[in-house]
C-alpha cells in the first residue's frame, strides 16, 4: 500500500486543515513554554524545532506515521547489517564504522569489525608518519601538502570537515581537488612543490572519469619533476577497488581500503577520512566518531518524538508533504560550515531524489527537497529577500555555535544576534498596518506611507529548526553530520523509496562518454548536442 492512501498520512491531511488557520505566533501565545516544550537536547547541541507550524497532536500525528512504515523496524535492519540497499544488493553500514567498541558485526558471513578497527589502525599510523615527518617524499624530504583527489562523496565529506575543524589543523596544508575541469588542478599544482607534495587518489570505484584524469595529470606533473621513481612515495590511494589502485602503480602499503556497504556519500568515517586525520590527527578524529556515535545511539534508542533525527525527518515530511514545500535551506551562522550545505545536497538529495518505490512503481508523491544554503550573515545579503518577502516558502536549519574560536567576541555576539533574529522575523513577519505606522512614525507622508507600507510587510510564518551548539569541535560535527544522515534514512523509509543508490547520476555520465569522441575532433557530431558540439568546435582555439 502506498503511504499516501493510509489512514496515518490521510489523518495529517485532515490535521493540517484545522491547523492552517492557526499562525505560529498565536501557538507561541498560547504556550509560554513552547521554546522548551519544542526543544531537545544531545551532548553540547539544543536542537529547537519550536518554530514549526506543528502542535504537540501533529508530531503525534507525524510519529504515527513513521510507526505505520516501520521506521524501527527499518533502523534495526539498517544496523545490524541487513542488506537494505535493495537494488545493489549491499548493507548500509557507516554505522558500524564509528562504534569503536563493538567486536561482532556479520556481513555476509565475514565479521566486519576487527576489519574496520585494523584499517582505521593502518590509516592513523600513516597520518602519523606524515604528520611527523617520518614518512617523507622520494627526495627525503617530509610533506607540508597533500592533495586529495576525489569527487562526491570522495571529495565533499573531507574537504567540509577540513575547513570546520580547520582551529584542530595542526598537520600539513591539505587541498582538494574534485572537478574536471583542468582550472581545478592547474591551479592547486601551481602553489605547490612536488617535492613536499602527497597525493591521495580517494574513489570507491577507481573509475570515476574525474578522479582518474585529475590523478594521472597529477602524475604526470610529479613525473616531470621527480622521475617516475617518485610516484610510489607521492601517492597514496583510498577505494574498494584494490585492484584497480594496483593497476594506477599504488604500492599496498599506501592503499587504504573500505568496503562496499559503505555509500560513497557516507564515507568519511573510512579510509576516505584519511585527508582529515592527516589535518587534526587521530585523537581528533576519533572525537569526531564518538560524536557520530552518540548521535547513532540517540537515533536507535530514543522515542521518536524525543529522537532529534527522527523529528528533524518528519518535519520536514510534514513540510514537503502536506504543504508543498519544495526547497529546504541550510544556514550555518559559522563560516567554517560555509561547505556543510554542498555537502548536505549530495547527502540529502543522492540519497532522496527518487521517484520510484523499493518496488519500483513510481511514487505519487513529493520525495526528496531542494537542498541549499550558505553560510550566514553572507546570505541575508544576498538571497534571504527571497526567504522573507519571496512567494515560496522555504523552511531554514540555522546553525550557530555559541562559542567562536577567536577572541574578539564583539563578532560572535552580532553573529549569534543575526541567527536568532533571521528565525525570529521569518516567523513574526510584520503586518501592514505596523509598517504604516513605522513610516508615519519615520515621518513619513501618509500617502508615503500607504503607497511603501506593502512592500514593507513580511508575511512571517515561515517555518525554520535552530541548531544550536557549544563550539565546533570535532564530536559536535561528528554528531551534526550523523543526525543529518540518519534524517535522510527516516525520510527515505516513510518515502518507502531505496536511500541508497544513486543510479539516476548514470545517463549523463554516459552520455558524455558517447558525446566525447566528437567533441574532442575525433568523430562526427550526430544527434541532439551536434549543433552544440560543432559551434564549441568552431570556438575552440
Ligand atoms: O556519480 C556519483 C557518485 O557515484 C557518487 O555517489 C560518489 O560519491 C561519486 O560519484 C564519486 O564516486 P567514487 O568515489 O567511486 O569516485
Amino acid at each position: 500500500m502506498s503511504v499516501d492512501t493510509s489512514s496515518e498520512w490521510q489523518a495529517l491531511v485532515r490535521h493540517k486543515e484545522m491547523l492552517a488557520s492557526n499562525s505560529m505566533v498565536e501557538l507561541f501565545a498560547s504556550d509560554k513554554e513552547r521554546a522548551t516544550n519544542f526543544s531537545i537536547s544531545l551532548s553540547d547541541l539544543l536542537f529547537d524545532y519550536s518554530k514549526n507550524c506543528i502542535t504537540a497532536d501533529t508530531i503525534d500525528l507525524l510519529a504515527g506515521l513513521a510507526d505505520a512504515v516501520d521506521v524501527a523496524g527499518q533502523r534495526a535492519r539498517m544496523f545490524d547489517g541487513t542488506a537494505i540497499n535493495t537494488t545493489e544488493m549491499r548493507a548500509v553500514l557507516h554505522t558500524a564504522l564509528r562504534d569503536r567498541k563493538r567486536k561482532n558485526l556479520m556481513v555476509d558471513g565475514v565479521n566486519i569489525m576487527p576489519q574496520i578497527e585494523a584499517e582505521r589502525s593502518r590509516v592513523y599510523g600513516f597520518a602519523g608518519a606524515v604528520r611527523s615527518g617520518s614518512i617523507v617524499g622520494a627526495t627525503g624530504v617530509a610533506f607540508t601538502d597533500v592533495v586529495n583527489i576525489g569527487i562526491g562523496g570522495s571529495d565533499l565529506g573531507p574537504a567540509m570537515a577540513t575547513l570546520a575543524l580547520s582551529p584542530f589543523g595542526d598537520g600539513p596544508s591539505i587541498h582538494y581537488v574534485s572537478n574536471i575541469d583542468g582550472a581545478h588542478i592547474t591551479d592547486t599544482l601551481a602553489r605547490l612543490d612536488p617535492r613536499t607534495t602527497l597525493f591521495l587518489v580517494a574513489s570507491k570505484t577507481f573509475t570515476t572519469t574525474e578522479t582518474m584524469t585529475n590523478a594521472s595529470t597529477a602524475r604526470a606533473w610529479l613525473v616531470a619533476a621527480l622521475g617516475d621513481g617518485a610516484v610510489a612515495d607521492h601517492f597514496a590511494a583510498l577505494s574498494t577497488n584494490q585492484a584497480a589502485v594496483a593497476n594506477f602503480g599504488i604500492k599496498p602499503e599506501r592503499t587504504f581500503v573500505f568496503w562496499d556497504w559503505v555509500g560513497g556519500r557516507y564515507s568519511i568515517w573510512s579510509a576516505i577520512g584519511l585527508p582529515l586525520v592527516i589535518a587534526i590527527g587521530a585523537k581528533n578524529f576519533d572525537a569526531f566518531l564518538d560524536g557520530a556515535f552518540l548521535a547513532d545511539q540517540h537515533f536507535r534508542d530514543a522515542p521518536f518524538k524525543e529522537n532529534i533525527p527522527v523529528l528533524m525527518a518528519i518535519i520536514g515530511i510534514w513540510h514537503r508533504n502536506f504543504f508543498g514545500f519544495t526547497c529546504h535551506g541550510v544556514m550555518p551562522y559559522d563560516q567554517r560550515l560555509a561547505r556543510f550545505p554542498a555537502y548536505l545536497q549530495q547527502l540529502d538529495m543522492e540519497s532522496n531524489g527518487k521517484g520510484v518505490s523499493l518496488s519500483g512503481e513510481p511514487v505519487g508523491y513529493s520525495t526528496g527537497p531542494v537542498i541549499w544554503g550558505e553560510p550566514g550573515t553572507n546570505g541575508q545579503h544576498a538571497f534571504f529577500q527571497l526567504l522573507h518577502q519571496g512567494s515560496d516558502i522555504i523552511p531554514v536549519d540555522f546553525l550557530v555555535a555559541a562559542n567562536g574560536f577567536e577572541t574578539d567576541v564583539r563578532h560572535h555576539d552580532i553573529l549569534i544576534a543575526n541567527c536568532f533574529a533571521q528565525s525570529e522575523a521569518l516567523m513574526m513577519g510584520r503586518g501592514v498596518s505596523e509598517a504604516e505606522a513605522l513610516l508615519l512614525a519615520s515621518g513619513a507622508s501618509e500617502a508615503d506611507a500607504k503607497r511603501l507600507a506593502p512592500h514593507k510587510t513580511f508575511p512571517g510564518n515561515r517555518p525554520s529548526n535552530t541548531f544550536l551548539y557549544e563550539k565546533l569541535e570535532p564530536h559536535t560535527l561528528g554528531m551534526l553530520i550523523a543526525l543529518y544522515e540518519h534524517k535522510v534514512f527516516v525520510q527515505g523509509v516513510i518515502w518507502g523509496i531505496n536511500s541508497f543508490d544513486q543510479m539516476g547520476v548514470e545517463l549523463g555520465k554516459e552520455q558524455a562518454n558517447t558525446l566525447l569522441p566528437a567533441v574532442a575532433g575525433n568523430a562526427d557530431a550526430e544527434g541532439i548536442s551536434a549543433s552544440l558540439i560543432n559551434a564549441a568546435r568552431a570556438k575552440r582555439k
